[in-house]
């Protein structure tokens, strides 16, 4: 009969241990028993990046990365992308399961009724330098969130905590699109609570003099699905920051600024924008082959290719390229896109990108995409952190639900200096 074990030999000493196995992981502090000597602090395991180690259990999101499967609650994404919308995959994630008719609409309700931000706010904003980035505007307003809900500190509450959830989600658009007027100078514009959730973040963003203003229903049905699509994305970097920084019981404003913080960087959510800057600085797709050569003599990364965790195709990517073609209807071709096409095509036929398992990402397409809404590449991040934003909070609720975790705290492998005596300035 099999054992859910693992068997360690310590070849330093000799001895054996025999630590239980879940989940085929072990828990990293039974390595602790493992001692040269009493005195031994005990084996810990070095992670840089995490790249092996669970930090929770989690019911959310499912990634396959080899076989490119992403589910959110057990529903492949593909069925979600074509089938439902933005609101209701933002229930099914925060709650486990699809919403009934009288759920969904609550939930909606809920959430269209939670778009206005306090007037201060908007002062705030307004206060930001003309040229500051918007993504840099997002962290800081929904940091200063905090200040106008104290009670969100209580997060022991669950209806206090369900209420910065709904804030939060509801807010967000508005805060993304008061960025984006402040960069372009033009005034902010409220909310309009007849509109859907992304047919009212179009409107903020696009809305000028017209009384007869409509959102375009195709532009905001792919937008819609692109939200869909960066709703969660289990423990990645934002996502670990947010549970990082909620593991020391902040509040959920102070929690999603550092979440938000860490998208922003060009590995992570960063990464579309990356890529258009990229696609700009190349040019023309007669400049494609000698961009590739730098990149294979490691002088710079193809920006939007590879996954931590996807090793073979990212399915977010396969849905976004769909979308694309239906967006350019609209739009027009956006003509990044033929330089991103040859990108694509020599890469997936490269050694050097085959046997590293690098494939486009959802950031590859998305960029383009954004582009051709008529979106500044300043503003990509911004775009993810919306979506992301439910999964931050869903995240954020089963880290607090979760009685078996406890304050992020890693350990490290100390290699300075010993002890030595404070040497005076004279004797240096
Ligand atoms: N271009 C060129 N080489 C690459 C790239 C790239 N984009 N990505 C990885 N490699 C190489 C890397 O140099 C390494 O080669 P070697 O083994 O010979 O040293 C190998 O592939 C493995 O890469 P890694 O850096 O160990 O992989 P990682 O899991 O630590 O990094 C990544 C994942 C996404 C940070 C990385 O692929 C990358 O920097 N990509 C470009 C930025 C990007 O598109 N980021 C968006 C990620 S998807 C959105 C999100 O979820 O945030």
């Amino acid at each position: 009969m099999t054992k859910e074990t693992l068997t360690i030999t310590d070849n330093r000493t000799g001895q054996t241990y025999e630590v239980p196995v879940a989940h085929d992981t072990i828990n990293a502090m039974d390595l602790r028993q493992i001692k040269v000597n009493e005195g031994d602090f005990g084996m810990m395991s070095y992670d840089p990046g995490f790249k092996n180690t669970a930090s929770t259990k989690s019911t959310i999101t499912f990634i396959d990365g080899g076989k490119g499967i992403l589910r959110y609650r057990g529903y492949p994404i593909e069925q979600l992308a074509e089938k439902s919308n933005f609101i209701e995959t933002a229930y099914l994630t925060m709650f486990g399961e699809l919403p009934t008719q009288a759920q969904y609409d609550e939930w909606e309700h809920d959430i269209r009724h939670h778009t206005f931000v306090h007037e201060n706010i908007k002062q705030l904003m307004e206060a930001f330098r003309y040229d500051a980035h918007p993504m840099s505007m997002f962290i800081s307003t929904v940091a200063a969130l905090s200040t106008y809900y104290p009670e969100a500190r209580n997060i022991d509450d669950p209806q206090a905590r369900m209420k910065q959830v709904i804030r939060l989600i509801g807010k967000v658009p508005t805060i993304a699109a008061f960025s984006y007027r402040h960069t372009r100078g033009l005034p902010y514009v409220y909310p309009n609570n007849d509109l859907g959730y992304t047919e009212n973040f179009l409107y903020m963003l696009d809305k000028m003099g017209q009384t007869d203003y409509e959102v375009n229903a195709v532009l905001a049905r792919a937008l819609d699905v692109l939200f869909m699509l960066h709703i969660d994305h289990e423990q990645n970097c934002g996502t670990a920051t947010m549970r990082v920084i909620g593991s020391s019981h902040s509040d959920p404003y102070s929690s999603m600024a550092g979440a938000a913080a860490a998208l922003f960087g060009p590995l992570h959510g960063g990464a579309n924008e990356a890529v258009l800057r990229m696609l700009t600085e190349i040019g023309d797709v007669k400049n494609v082959p000698e961009f590739m050569e730098g990149v294979k003599n490691r002088e710079r990364l193809l920006m939007g290719f590879g996954h931590r965790v996807y090793k073979n195709f990212d399915p977010r990517a396969k849905i976004i390229k769909n979308i694309a073609d239906e967006v350019f209807e609209v739009t027009g071709r956006n003509p990044l896109l033929d330089i991103a096409l040859e990108l694509e095509r020599i890469a997936l036929e490269d050694d050097f990108f085959v046997q590293r398992n690098l494939y486009p990402n959802v950031d590859f397409y998305s960029g383009i995409i954004y582009q051709a809404m008529g979106f500044p590449v300043a503003m990509f991040p911004v775009l993810f952190a919306i979506p992301r934003t439910v999964g931050w909070l869903a995240q954020w609720q089963e880290l607090l639900a979760d009685k078996t975790q406890k304050i992020a705290r890693p350990r490290q492998i100390f290699l300075g200096e010993d002890t030595r005596d404070f040497v005076a300035m004279a004797d240096r």
